[in-house]
């Protein structure tokens, strides 16, 4: 068998730093165990400006037409939006991810945003850094997150585990949007209020968070017309997928001061050009920008999870043994999630 994975370059990083498993120098940890029984492994990188990123990147209709033995497609992580689902359910081609693998790592990374950008931190450490200091330039614009109304789209694995990390923050309300309604104890554990018009939803926040999948239904969600109903001066966390939030639209908020700050780590074009607005957007205080690289959901310990995730789904395949049904995306011939839009 031909295991083909695509990975992003660690460099320097990798050579030193051999937990860094999803990379093209270290494989998966995949490479012996794979060789040892008989199979190949060939490793192209993603995340780079490497030709062949883009071509392999998504994997498109066209391409899983072309791609005549393919038979399963694998997320060493979560979120399978770089495949084309509905492609792959009429190739009957299986599309798995290591659900639940870096959803801790994520939502650690999405409270961590908010508290940024409410508290005003990135512009506090930039006047340290400069060598300056002057209070209230930082304070006339910093905020406690007690009190404040906090709204998730999407209450799954990540946005659930945001909610009940918010708890004890003491916020004014926690709600969420979602069409899959959270178990009532699971909802009354958070003290989580769902609403169900987005646009009500959205008006009720301080801070929105966005853990929802990028499909049909989420791409360029929040756009001109729904920021418009926002708060005015709230602040947003979108560590989900970047195409959910339109880049022109979410930049011209934040610029006008709609937004108060956008933060999180997912791009609408990875990598992001030099260019890309979001790197540098700020509010009309000179702030607001929480933007890094995409990470939130490969720290060390994530790693480590779904490499080992992924090894599993391997070995299940080739055992032919059943898969975990929380990790399948796509069986044969049909969605069996409900998380990637209302089917
Ligand atoms: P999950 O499947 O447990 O939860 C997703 C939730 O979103 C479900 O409850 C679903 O009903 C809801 N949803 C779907 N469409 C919606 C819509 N139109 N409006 C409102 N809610 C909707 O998935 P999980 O584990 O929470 O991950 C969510 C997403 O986070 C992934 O699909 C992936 O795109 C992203 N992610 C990002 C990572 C990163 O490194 N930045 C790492 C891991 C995941």
């Amino acid at each position: 068998m031909k295991v083909l994975a695509i990975l992003y370059k660690g460099g320097q990083s990798a050579k030193e730093e051999p937990r860094l498993l999803g990379t093209i120098e270290n494989k998966l940890g995949l490479e012996e165990w794979l060789k040892g029984l008989g199979h190949e492994l060939v490793v192209l990188a993603g995340g780079t400006s490497d030709d062949l990123y883009p071509r392999c990147r998504y994997l498109t209709r066209d391409l899983i037409e072309k791609a005549k033995n393919l038979k399963l497609c694998i997320t060493a992580g979560v979120g399978s939006d770089h495949v084309d689902l509905n492609a792959a359910v009429d190739h009957r081609i299986q599309v798995l991810e290591v659900s639940g693998s870096n959803v801790v790592s994520v939502a650690e990374h999405v409270v961590m945003s908010i508290l940024l950008l409410v508290r005003n931190f990135v512009p506090a450490h930039e006047m340290i850094e400069r060598g300056d200091w002057q209070v209230s330039d930082i304070a006339r614009n910093a905020f406690d997150l007690e009190g404040k109304v906090v709204g998730t789209i999407g209450a799954g694995r990540i946005g659930y585990r945001v909610l009940q990390r918010l708890k004890p923050f003491d916020c004014k309300e926690l709600l969420y949007y979602d069409y899959a309604p959270l178990p009532p104890a699971a909802a009354e554990a958070v003290g989580a209020r769902k609403v169900d018009d987005l646009k009500e939803f959205v008006s009720q926040c301080d801070v929105v968070t966005v853990n929802c999948p990028l499909h049909e239904g989420t791409r360029g969600l929040v756009n001109a017309e729904l920021l418009k109903h926002f708060k005015k001066g709230a602040w947003l966390v979108n560590t989900a997928r970047g195409a959910i939030c339109d880049k022109d639209d979410v930049a011209a908020a934040v610029k006008s001061g709609q937004l108060n700050g956008y933060a999180g780590d997912v791009w609408n074009v990875q990598p992001a050009p030099r260019d890309h607005v979001w790197r540098t957007v700020k509010n009309p205080l000179g702030a607001g920008n929480g933007m890094v690289p995409h990470y939130s959901g490969t720290t060390l310990d994530a790693q480590a999870r779904y490499a080992a995730g992924t090894r599993s789904i391997l070995e299940n395949y080739l055992n032919g043994k059943p898969q975990e049904a929380q990790n399948i995306i796509v069986g044969l011939g049909k969605y069996e999630t409900k998380a990637y839009g209302q089917r």
